[in-house]
């Protein structure tokens, strides 16, 4: 039998196992949904457990459990690590889901659910994958699945595993199903990914909130003053306001900004799907540069004062923002914080006290794309797209990816098949059938790739 025959005829049930995982509530962020990421590493249990691999296990650790998996058949044969997360981000706000985001439903040939594509879907092709070259007698490689429960809140825990688990984890590459292709037609293989400093910010004024008209004018307003500093963090030409910023950025060549901005890119498409009537950026750079390899600031959030119904005259005593700084190589998270915090401090008017706190970070990553697992990518795609598959810059993080380097001493494969508008992270997320199953042959072409001697 072929692949693409026993994908085919067990299309339904790889769906319906799928589904079973994405109807757990697996938010991370969320000490309310505990129980339900621990039932969703329960679930993975079974399906390893299912696909007879050995070793399997849930890892306790201080945060939401690790699940792996291994099958060694012959140490001889190359061993392929598998990395995901069956952690999912917060649904909120509910009321914007034309679905219930926990109750997968399929529409216009995609799968909506929350995690459908970031990352229960793209993860779970990885064991389907398997499956077939195992039911087909195809598999002459070595297996070691890691999936975890917490990279949607910066996976601290799994660092600490990995780092005192080097031997257990040890393999000839690691590869992982949770980026973006540019469309498909156009497949692609993530060649680096962005870094991250996430920051809170805590001004306070008074020490209780005031008549907005007894002191009004007297006193400063930390909504006010935070309003001031953040508008300061960025200049009119798009660049960061942080002093020492830019320091370590490694500026591209002229030959690779030009092979950057060759690779197709529909800006109308860009524009009209989240429907904004221009893109916006630094100066000097293209759309495609500004996500992938030139860093930015952003507020993910900010709140004080009264916000209820009605109206209420106060001079609020606080101000918050979450504040996040995407990164590229050679900056530093833990430099960027630094830096973000001794600013902050410095500009803050001392009519208000400032608060900063990091709540966590990644290191940007840049994939070598001359080794034998690069190579397996590109030909999977091409063999099975049927076109050669283009490098790109994600803007994304995926925090443990460079701990994997500093680590294991390996660069990770990122082949990912999910698209922009499958909005991950947003009300409606989604994954297409079509990438879905595609993905698993991909996968498994790879994984034949990879072993072939
Ligand atoms: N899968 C994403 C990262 C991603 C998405 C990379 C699209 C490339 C293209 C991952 O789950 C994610 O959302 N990561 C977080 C980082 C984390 C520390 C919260 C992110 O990028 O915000
Ligand atoms: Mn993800
Ligand atoms: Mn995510």
């Amino acid at each position: 039998m072929q692949i693409k025959d026993y994908i085919d005829s067990n299309k339904e049930r790889f769906l319906d196992e799928l589904y079973d995982l994405l109807r757990i509530e697996s938010v991370s962020a969320d000490p309310k949904f505990k129980d339900s990421v621990d039932r969703a590493a329960d679930y993975l249990v079974d399906q390893f457990n299912k696909l007879n691999l050995d070793a399997v296990e849930k890892i306790k650790t201080a945060g939401h459990p690790i699940v792996y998996a291994e099958k060694i058949i012959d140490k001889s044969f190359p061993t392929i690590l598998v990395y995901g997360h069956y952690d999912v981000q917060p649904a909120d706000p509910y009321e914007l889901w034309d679905s219930p985001p926990f109750e997968p439903v399929i529409k216009n040939e995609k799968i909506y659910a929350r995690g459908s594509c970031d990352d229960k879907g793209q993860m779970f092709m990885h064991l389907k994958a398997y499956e077939v070259l195992k039911k087909l007698d195809k598999v002459n490689f070595n297996i070691k699945f890691m999936i975890e429960g917490e990279e949607e809140c910066g996976s601290d825990n799994l660092e600490k595993f990995v780092s005192e688990n080097k031997i257990k984890l040890s393999s000839d590459v690691i590869v992982i199903s949770d980026t973006s292709i540019i469309n498909n037609e156009t497949p692609s293989i993530t060649v680096g990914l962005r870094g991250l400093s996430y920051m809170e910010v805590e001004l306070t004024g008074p020490n209780r909130d005031l008549h907005s008209g007894t002191y009004g004018g007297a006193v400063n307003n930390p909504i006010n003053e935070l309003c001031k500093i953040i508008s300061s963090l960025k200049n009119p030409d798009g660049t960061i306001n942080i002093p020492g910023f830019y320091d370590n950025v490694s500026d591209h060549s002229a030959e690779s900004r030009e092979k950057i901005n060759s690779a197709p890119f529909d800006i109308s498409h860009f524009r009209s799907h989240i429907e904004i009537g221009e893109e916006y950026g630094e100066q000097g750079f293209s759309t495609t540069e500004r996500i992938g390899i030139r860093p930015t600031l952003d507020v993910n959030g900010i709140w004080g004062g009264y916000t209820g119904e009605g109206s209420k005259t106060v001079l609020p005593s606080k101000a918050f923002a979450k504040i996040s700084m995407r990164l590229v190589p050679n900056q530093n998270s833990k430099d960027i914080t630094k830096l973000f915090s001794d600013h902050l401090k410095s500009i803050c008017s001392i009519s208000c006290s400032i608060k900063v706190t990091e709540h966590h970070g990644g290191e940007p990553v840049v994939v070598d794309t001359n080794t034998k697992g690069y190579k397996a990518a590109f030909d999977a795609f091409k063999t099975v797209w049927n076109k050669e598959p283009i490098p790109t810059y994600d803007g994304g993080s995926i925090p443990i990816v460079s701990h994997f380097k500093k680590e294991l001493g390996r660069d990770s494969i990122l082949m990912g098949f999910g698209l922009d508008e499958d909005a991950i992270h947003s009300p409606n997320e989604s994954f297409g059938l079509y990438n879905f199953y595609m993905g698993i042959e991909t996968i498994t072409s790879f994984y034949q790739n990879f072993s072939k001697k």
